[in-house]
């Protein structure tokens, strides 16, 4: 078997009284249980980042805020992504938006999906930043996580651990944590091939 993914899970909103961590410290459970892939939790709450207030995205330009080189540095660091978002007025957070763009290089060529929960399993949410991560030249994958109706309302409210609520949940985790290693394995091996092809062609010009 190949070397394990490494794959970043988002928590993707930031308020003191938030739900999320409780939905991605689950996720990362289900997710470390499959034993292809190294599952680390990613809070933006530790990343202090400032509203988006570059010169422009580091696609064109290096960033200058050393806490956006940091998000980017820790971006970096992974084969692939999952997002765990609530849904505020329809869409993903403020917050998480804004770590998307806080990054351009760093989530290119790999896969990404989602968890969400809300009434409707943040499922217009996810719906938002499945386009933002097309932009991003990511891998949004077919199948998502929805923590969403009564199931959800319990576990917000506590009245039902993430446990109590999974039956409804683990199939939709195995489907989509299966295409997130697919297109991780697939995206890894094609970044590895580019990487190899750059450096031979140095190599080659060195040599002339
Ligand atoms: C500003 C705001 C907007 C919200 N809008 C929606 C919404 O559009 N759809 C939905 O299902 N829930 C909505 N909710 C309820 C959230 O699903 C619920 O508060 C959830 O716990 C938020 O996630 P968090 O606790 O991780 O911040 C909203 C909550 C907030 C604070």
């Amino acid at each position: 078997m190949s070397e394990k993914l490494d794959i970043g899970i988002i928590i993707g909103s930031t308020r003191e009284a938030r739900f999320g961590h409780k939905a991605a410290q689950w996720l990362q459970a289900v997710a470390s249980r499959r034993g292809d892939m190294r599952v680390d939790l990613i809070d933006l709450k530790n990343f202090d980042l400032p509203l988006f207030n570059e010169k422009a995205s580091n696609l064109w330009l290096p960033s200058e805020d050393p806490r956006a080189v940091a998000w980017q540095k820790r971006i970096a660091e992974f084969d692939g992504y999952l997002v765990v978002t609530a849904e505020y007025n329809r869409s993903m957070t403020g917050a998480l938006k804004n770590a998307f763009d806080q990054a351009y290089n760093e989530w290119n060529h790999k896969p990404i999906g989602f968890m969400g929960y809300g009434g409707l399993g943040a499922a217009r949410a996810i719906e938002h930043a499945r386009l933002v991560a097309i932009e991003l030249q990511m891998v949004p994958v077919r199948t998502a996580v929805h923590l969403s109706g009564g199931d959800f309302m319990a576990a917000m409210k506590g009245q039902r651990s993430m446990h109590e609520v999974e039956a409804h949940l683990l199939p939709a985790a195995a489907d989509m944590l299966d295409q997130v290693a697919w297109w991780g394995e697939a995206s890894r091996a094609a970044r590895d091939g580019r990487a190899k092809l750059a450096a031979n062609a140095a190599t080659a010009v060195a040599a002339a």
